[in-house]
């Protein structure tokens, strides 16, 4: 399997040998991402990373894993900045740019605006987002963390039941990890949201099509009672139409530790693509769950560093090579990252 000068679009193009190779070579990248290890790599390669809209995790976490595999990283951020506000194309941009580095990374307010940026360019153009449409690499990074916590292997969450919470309509993230849960058999999606944020019904039919469970229900408690694995989301405010009628709804679908303990069965596991949209309290999941072990929340994000390092390797073509220019990183890091941390860094 060669995932060498892919574009990585969309979680459509991945089946389950394509998840488990990047997987495998995620879990090589573990000492790496925990600091113990550095590694040469992709020495002389750049990354571009154009990135569009807001982002402080995806544009951080994609320049932190290029970096950690020895390559370098330029990026510009907004439309202000970029020759994109003097009128210039993506297929321009996206030739230009081409002759600077070896990989694209694109987050874009327009659905399919990174795909016509793949199509200008032979370089691989890995998607960071585009619009409401798709998140791959999120979707990849949840998937790995939803398997860890869970201590399964991609291709065995048969059974489980997951609960995507919030904003299912406009969030691309959660159409991106259900579609890529969905090479899995037999899932029980619980979707607990208001009706107008409800999963896209072409998306619901499609998990049905192929074999899972999908329930709807406007009740949050009634959507935590049995799930293995909460995904809770923010109401994307910047891609809602004028005029949506939302008053109330944030702190209908918060899940705080009082409402955990009161309905989720001990042991289900809280995951969000974050950010929380922490202006009102309590947020899609409160501040009082911060030393919650369930809380997954930052592991997910650590794991983004693995992750994305072993989908640059394999689009560049160096994922067993890694190890060969491998040593010892001797600088100071913490056991813990955060001061709430219920376990040492990616275990
Ligand atoms: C998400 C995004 O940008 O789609 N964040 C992320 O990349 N982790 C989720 C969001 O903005 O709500």
């Amino acid at each position: 399997m060669d995932f060498a000068g892919e574009h990585v679009l969309g979680v459509d193009q991945f089946d389950l040998a394509k998840v488990e190779r990047l997987f495998e070579v995620a879990d090589r990248m573990l000492p790496y991402a925990r600091r113990e290890r550095i590694t040469r790599a992709l020495e002389g390669a750049v990354c571009g990373n154009l990135f569009f809209e807001p982002s402080t995790r995806s544009r951080l976490s994609f320049g932190a894993a290029f970096n950690r595999l020895g390559g370098h990283v330029r990026e510009t951020t907004g439309f202000a900045f970029s020759s994109m506000a003097k009128g210039e194309s993506i297929h321009d941009t996206s030739r230009v740019v081409s002759g600077y580095v070896d990989v694209l990374v694109v987050r874009h307010p327009e659905e399919g605006a990174v795909a016509e940026f793949a199509a200008a360019t032979r370089i691989p153009v890995i998607n960071g987002g585009d619009g409401p449409g798709e998140h791959p690499t999120q979707a990849l990074l949840d998937y790995y963390t939803l398997c860890r916590e869970r201590e399964l292997r991609p291709g065995s969450l048969s059974g489980a039941t997951i609960a995507v919470v919030g904003d299912l309509k406009y969030g691309r993230t959660v159409h991106s990890l259900t579609k890529l849960l969905a090479l899995e058999n037999d899932i029980r999606f619980v979707c607990a949201a208001p009706p107008q944020l409800q999963l896209p019904d072409a998306l619901v039919a499609k998990l049905r099509e192929r074999g899972h469970r999908v329930e709807q229900t406007g009740d949050l408690a009634d959507g935590l009672r049995e799930a293995d694995v909460v995904y809770a989301t923010r109401i994307q405010q910047e891609r809602l139409p004028a005029g949506l009628e939302l008053e109330g709804v944030q702190e209908r679908f918060a899940i705080d530790a009082a409402l955990y303990d009161r309905v989720c069965r001990p042991g289900t596991v809280l995951m969000h693509p974050l950010p929380r949209d922490s202006r009102n309290d309590p947020n899609e999941l409160s501040n009082d769950l911060n030393r919650h072990p369930a809380l997954a929340i930052f592991r997910q994000t650590d794991y983004g560093i693995p992750v994305r390092m072993a989908l640059f390797a394999l689009v560049l073509g160096v994922a067993d090579e890694v190890d060969t220019t491998a040593r010892e990183a001797r600088w100071y890091r913490p056991e813990r990252f955060g001061p709430h941390d219920t376990r040492p860094m990616l275990t």
